[in-house]
Parts: structure tokens; sequence; C-alpha cells
């Protein structure tokens, strides 16, 4: 015998935008399935340019699981790690498409691996990341890690005021060297400038008040003289080809004349004789970089931790090195705290895309709906507090201390098939340069001239997914001349034997 759907579910049968909802396109399955199964708890139709604030108070108002119509799609909020790991993980043959807003798919086109669907070329693209940025393989980079730290920590020496850029060129510039075998001494390099601001230009696919068609789907097809924004949607789709294509050449005539040094696409060229290296991932490290130097200014009782830790490990003698990062505990714990804290909290997430009608704990999940994790699943999750992976109080500590805390398998890099193949890789390029920049500076807030007092912070996160801080001020200073003539002339002897350096 037929059912009627519960009030909230008539609700969204009801709801004007529901033609457009994926979630709803075979209303007979859905009311056969719907039989019996409760309704997921959850607010009525929503919309927020950043849902993870919401997000988080929906959870705590409903508990572990809740699902809400945002735009006219049904999206549904994991609220602890179990739920996350049965339907993400355990269920992962089901829940591992990707719900990429319509304009973000348009103009992708298949080239960005984190906007892709669950195709054959996913799949083949992830093997590929695993073999590039595997443990075994990412201490094979640790060599260019350091280089390039070295001549960031030599720019923020010099000029400290110009943080920013000296922290946006040692992200670009790893992931340059390795995947292009390119050097990118400056942060006004016309082939950074330009990945940089192509970046901003993908991220930006994603958000709905720029986008018409992230909101109402169907105007994707719409031509561009009636809704000029996909217009511009092609136009960032040919950069982004025409960007990727010029890589591919260099290294193409590298290889084909004998002269190019190893790199990514290097490999990707010879293994695949495709293209589909992405460079815009050189964001998440610079963004965490600007992170942790917020952090330094706002919790000094943590910089003086770290620099003490620094000091009694490495001396003062000599800059940090790999070796020493076992015995740098309560940096892992700043920095796994600072990913976990600020970065992912300010993201809208990226959603796994449900690929059939599903059941889970009596509740209905129907095929087409986004799931999200919520990150922010730790006791007293808003609180930036590093002890929770040093101190054996908390359930979140590991021992030994010279293997954890680290980033291997943290919820923050996502769950299941879709999870990130980054985190060997940030850890070492945030690890040595947040050690580094502890051993030879000190970070403070800046002072206003006017009121002679520290000027706020305020910081504020771009509303993309994987945000960067926009501008803050801050006060960077040298700890003292003698560690800071001992990186320029380490920068100098480096430069000497720099594979890379014209
Ligand atoms: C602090 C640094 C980083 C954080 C916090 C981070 C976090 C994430 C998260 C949360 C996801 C989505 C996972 C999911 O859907 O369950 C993701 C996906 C991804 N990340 Fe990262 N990431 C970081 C750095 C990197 C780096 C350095 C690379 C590459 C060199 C990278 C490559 C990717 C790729 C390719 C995907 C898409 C995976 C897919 O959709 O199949 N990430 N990352």
């Amino acid at each position: 015998m037929p059912v009627a759907a519960p009030p909230e579910h008539q609700h969204h049968l009801n709801c004007p935008h529901r033609r457009r909802a994926v979630y709803a396109s075979n209303t007979s399955s859905y009311c056969r399935r719907m039989k019996g199964a409760k309704p997921i708890p959850g607010p009525k139709c929503s919309y927020a340019p950043n849902l993870i604030p919401l997000f988080n108070r929906w959870n705590r108002t409903y508990g572990s699981i809740m699902a809400a119509d945002v735009l006219g799609t049904k999206q549904v909020v994991l609220g602890t790690d179990k739920a996350a790991n049965d339907l993400l993980v355990k269920r992962g043959n089901i829940y591992s498409g990707r719900g990429t807003p319509p304009a973000a798919l348009f103009m992708s086109q298949g080239l960005v691996t984190f906007m892709m669907q669950k195709t054959e070329k996913w799949r083949r693209q992830r093997k590929l990341l695993h073999t590039l940025l595997a443990s075994t393989v990412a201490t094979k980079y640790e060599p260019f890690i350091e280089l390039e730290s070295t001549y960031s920590l030599r720019d923020l020496l010099q000029t400290p005021e110009a943080f920013e850029n000296h922290v946006e060129r040692y992200a670009y510039a790893i992931v340059f060297s390795l995947g292009l075998g390119k050097s990118i001494t400056n942060v006004h390099d016309d082939v950074l400038r330009e990945s940089s601001a192509l970046t901003d230009e993908i991220l930006a696919t994603f958000r709905p008040e720029k986008y018409i068609a992230n909101l109402i789907p169907i105007l994707i097809r719409a031509p561009s003289w009636l809704v000029p924004s996909n217009g511009k949607l092609a136009e960032v789709q040919q950069r982004m080809k025409a960007d990727v294509l010029r890589h591919e050449n260099r290294v193409r005539k590298g290889v084909g004349d004998g002269t190019g040094p190893d790199s990514w696409m290097r490999y990707y060229l010879e293994n695949r004789d495709e293209y589909g290296l992405e460079l815009e991932e050189a964001r998440s490290p610079y963004n965490v970089l600007l992170t942790v130097i917020t952090i330094m200014m706002e919790y000094p009782e943590w910089q003086k931790k770290v620099q003490d830790e620094v000091d009694r490990v490495v001396g003062a003698e000599r800059l940090p090195a790999f070796d020493d990062l076992p015995n740098l505990p309560v940096f892992r714990a700043v920095i796994k705290e600072g990913i976990r804290w600020r970065s992912i909290v300010a993201e809208i997430g990226v959603p796994h895309l449900l690929d059939e009608d599903d059941f889970y704990e009596g509740f209905f999940i129907p095929k087409g709906t986004m799931v999200y994790a919520n990150y922010n699943l730790y006791p007293d999750g808003a609180v930036f507090n590093p002890d929770r992976w040093l101190n054996p109080a908390y359930p979140t500590y590991r021992e030994p201390l010279i293997v954890y805390p680290n980033l291997l398998n943290f919820t923050s890099f996502g769950y299941g098939r879709r999870v990130c193949p980054g985190p060997n890789f940030t850890e070492r390029t945030l690890t040595i340069m947040t050690a580094r920049i502890a051993w030879a500076c000190d970070i403070k807030k800046r002072i206003d001239p006017a009121t002679k007092k520290e000027m706020p912070l305020n910081i504020r996160y771009e509303p993309t997914p994987n945000p960067k801080p926009l501008p803050f001020p801050s006060d960077i200073k040298p700890r003292n001349k003698k560690r800071t003539e001992l990186v320029r002339k380490e920068a100098e002897r480096r430069r000497a034997t720099d594979p890379l350096a014209q």
C-alpha cells in the first residue's frame, strides 16, 4: 500500500526547485524506497555562501546524519566519523561520485581530478597521482623541498613584509620544479602568476553568486548573450586548456630532445600519453602556511613552544632538516591542528555524490544526494588546541611521538575513494618550512602606528573550496643576525649546485 511521504518530504516534493533536484528525478522509485524509512532530520530549503558554520550548527541540532535542501539539491551531512566511515569508506562503491556544481563541471571538462565524476579517466588519474605522491616516493622529493625552503627563508628574512609572496613562491616553486622540471625564482614569474590567477578563476566557478548556472542548472546550456557568465566559463576553460598544453609542450620537447629533467608531467607523458597534471594543488600548502603564520600571532604561547623545541633539537649552528622532523612532535601537532581548525572549517567542503538509492540506520538517502562529511567532529572543535595530539588525556593522542601526530589517515583529507592523495607531500612541504621559519623568525601582530596597539587579525577566507585567507597584517622579524647570515650562506651554497638554476 502506498504511504504518504512524511511532511518534510512532502515539502521537498512540492518544492518549486523540485524539477531540477537530482534526487527527485525518479519519484516512483523514491516513494517505493521511502516506504518504512525514517525521514532524515534537517531544515527546509536553505542557502548560505559558506555552508560549514551552518553544517556545524545543524549537526548539533539534528545529530549524526541530517539532510537539507540547498538550492534545490538534496544535501546530507554526516556528523560523526563513524557515519562518514560507514558510508563514504565502507560503501565507497556508491558514495564516490563528485558533487561538482554545474558551472565548475562544465568548465573543468574532465581536466581537474577533484571535480571529475567517477569516470575511467578519474580512476587512471588517481592511480597516477598515487604513484607520484605515495610515501615511498615522497621522500625522493625532500631535497627539492629543502632547497626551495632555503630560498624562501632567505627571502623572508630579507623582506619580511612580503611574507605572502615568499610563501606563495615556495608552494608553487615546489610543485613546478617537481611537476614540470621548471624553476620559479620569483613570485612575479609569468608562469606562476598565470597559474595562480587561473586557480582563482577555477575555484570561483563553485560560487553561485558568480555563476547563475549553479543556481539554475538548466542555464548552463544558454548562449552567452543570454547568460554572460557562461561566456566567462568558456573563457576560463580555454585558458586552462591552453595552460596545460603549454606546460605539456615544454616538457614534451625536453623529453624529445633528451634535455628535460625528470618531472611528474614527464612521467604522465611517457606513461599515458595524455595530459592531466594539476598545478593548482600548490594552493593548499600555500593556504596552510598563511594559516600557520596567523596561528603564531594569535597563539604566542605555541610559537614559544615550537621555538623552544626547534632550538633544543636543532641548536643554533644549522638549519632544521628533514631528519629532525621525528623529534619535532610539537611542530607536527601545531600544523595538524592548524589544518583541522582553520583551513577545513572555513571550506564549503567538496561533497561526494551518491550513485544509487541507499538506506542507512533506517534513513532513506536517495540517489543523486550530495554527501558531506562534517570535518569539525572533534570535542571542542572550535578551539585551537594542539594538545589534543600531544597530551595522553585526549582520545586523539597517539604514540610514539616520533611518528605521531602526522597527517596520514587524517579526516581533514577526506574519506574513501576520493580521499586526498596529497598528505605525504603536504606534510613534508609544511613541516620543514614551518620549522625553518620558527628557527629563524619571530612573528608578531603588527602595531598600529596611530593607536600604538596590536592590529586585530580578523582572518577571513574566500568563499570557495580550498579557500585562501584574505590579506592580513603581520610583523615578521629575524630572531638574530647569526641565524640570518647562516640562512643567506646556505642559500648561496645550495644555489651553486641547484640543478634547475640558470
Ligand atoms: C593541507 C593540504 C591539503 C588538504 C587539507 C587537502 C584536503 C583535501 C580534501 C578534503 C579533499 C576531498 C576528499 C574527499 O572528497 O573525500 C581533497 C581532494 C584532493 N586533493 Fe587534497 N588536500 C591538500 C593538499 C593536496 C595536495 C598537495 C595535492 C597534490 C599534490 C592534493 C591533491 C588532491 C586531489 C587530486 C584531490 C581530488 C581527489 C578526488 O577527487 O579523487 N591535495 N584534498
